[in-house]
């Protein structure tokens, strides 16, 4: 097992990683010192195969459990099913020592969490990510949301978790797109900080995507190591966070434009980051090989490197409506080079507008 230690404002947190852990969750629990009831919120389909172990391993080391389950799907990620997770955790009497424990993939974690969030001004949270996306980003860094019907993540809160245990056997049921999808924010890890990251990457694609240990669980435990400390320089995202949003200029217009439906959120980004790498080389910050490679890494993951068909109009508009718009003016995160990026606020239209008409005809 690996730990990698968080320090987040409200304290330290430990982040497991490894094998078999949630058969042994009640004794990480208990060795991370948290005590109190266990309030399970799980994706439905996670709990069919991984409710039953969560659930045992947790009483066998004394914890009370009563669980609630979501559909699974962004859809659940609603104030609707925050208020229907508000009235069970009033109806089992949740008290403020008491825990949540999030099972599941983003959609779980970041529903659990913003029900932590706000039930009670703030209840312990535990997150349990069994998608390899929840694992390498979306478990850590205590950011928590629900969408609103005119935004995903617009009503949210920062609230960091007292653990978290990422069990990766628990990837090996993972639909194979599912793990393609994550696999665009690990390549993306590797551009904005992590060279030799990239370069694993490139020598062990095939191989990570059959998950294949213990080249997966280092790649989650590196992935964590490094979204860590970007997260504790700057937790609230005034400014180095930002960077995390490589690929998500032109990634986000693409999941508007279609509806959050044709698209998953890492294809998105993944057709974001070639657009942003293309933009980089427009404006002469990095050669034609870096942009090569990356799109070559991203080809092997099985990821789209362009979106066919789509309105160039459309996606501008919606880059408009995005919410890292910081003073009416776009940031964008473009690379320098393989494991370094940079924001830049000055992107003309005019160079946006060729990549996005590329992107869309090649
Ligand atoms: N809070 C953050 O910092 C942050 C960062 C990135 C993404 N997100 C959010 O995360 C969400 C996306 O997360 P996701 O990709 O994990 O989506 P998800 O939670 O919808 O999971 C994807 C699918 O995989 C299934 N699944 C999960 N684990 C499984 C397993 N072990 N075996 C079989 N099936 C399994 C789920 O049932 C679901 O159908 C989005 O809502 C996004 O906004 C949040």
């Amino acid at each position: 097992m690996m730990q990698v230690l968080i320090r987040a404002a409200a304290g330290e947190y430990q982040v497991l990683v490894g094998r078999g852990l949630i058969a042994r969750c009640g004794e990480s629990l208990r060795a991370a010192g948290l005590d109190g009831a266990v309030r399970l919120i799980a994706d439905e389909q996670v709990y069919q195969r991984y409710g039953q172990p969560v659930e045992m391993g947790l009483r066998a080391c004394g914890y009370s459990v009563t669980s609630f389950t979501v559909p699974s799907g962004e859809s659940s990620k609603s104030l609707e099913t925050a208020a229907q997770l508000y009235d069970w955790l009033v109806d089992v009497g949740t008290e403020r020592r008491d825990l949540v424990l999030a099972l599941g993939g983003g959609v779980a974690g970041d529903l659990a969490g913003f029900v932590a969030a706000t039930f009670l001004r703030g209840l312990r949270l535990v997150q349990f990510p069994t998608s390899l996306l929840a694992q390498v980003d979306s478990s850590v860094g205590g950011k928590v949301a629900v969408n609103h019907p005119r935004g995903k993540n617009l009503i949210g809160a920062f609230h960091a978790p007292s653990l978290v245990v990422a069990d990766s056997e628990a990837l090996l049921t993972l639909p194979p797109r599912e793990i393609s999808n994550a696999m665009a924010e690990i390549v993306k890890t590797g551009i904005i900080l992590d060279a030799p990251l990239f370069e694993r990457l490139e020598s062990e694609a095939e191989s990570l995507l059959r998950l294949v240990e213990p080249g997966i669980e280092q790649i989650v435990a590196r992935c964590v190591e490094l979204k860590a400390r970007v997260v504790e320089e700057d937790e609230r995202e005034r400014g180095m966070r930002a960077i995390l949003n490589y690929g998500h200029t032109i990634g986000h217009a693409i999941e508007a434009v279609t509806g959050f439906e044709s698209y998953r959120h890492g294809e998105a980004v993944s057709v974001g980051m070639v657009g942003a790498a293309t933009v980089a080389l427009r404006l002469g910050m990095i050669d034609a090989a870096v942009a090569h490679r990356q799109e070559r890494l991203l080809r092997r993951f099985g990821l789209p490197v362009s979106c066919p068909g789509l309105s160039p109009d459309r996606l501008i508009e919606a880059m408009g409506h995005d919410k890292k718009l910081s003073q009416g003016q776009l940031s964008w995160v473009l690379p320098k080079g393989v494991g370094c990026v940079t924001i830049r606020r000055d992107v003309p239209l005019s160079a946006v507008r060729e990549v996005l008409d590329w992107l869309v005809t090649r």
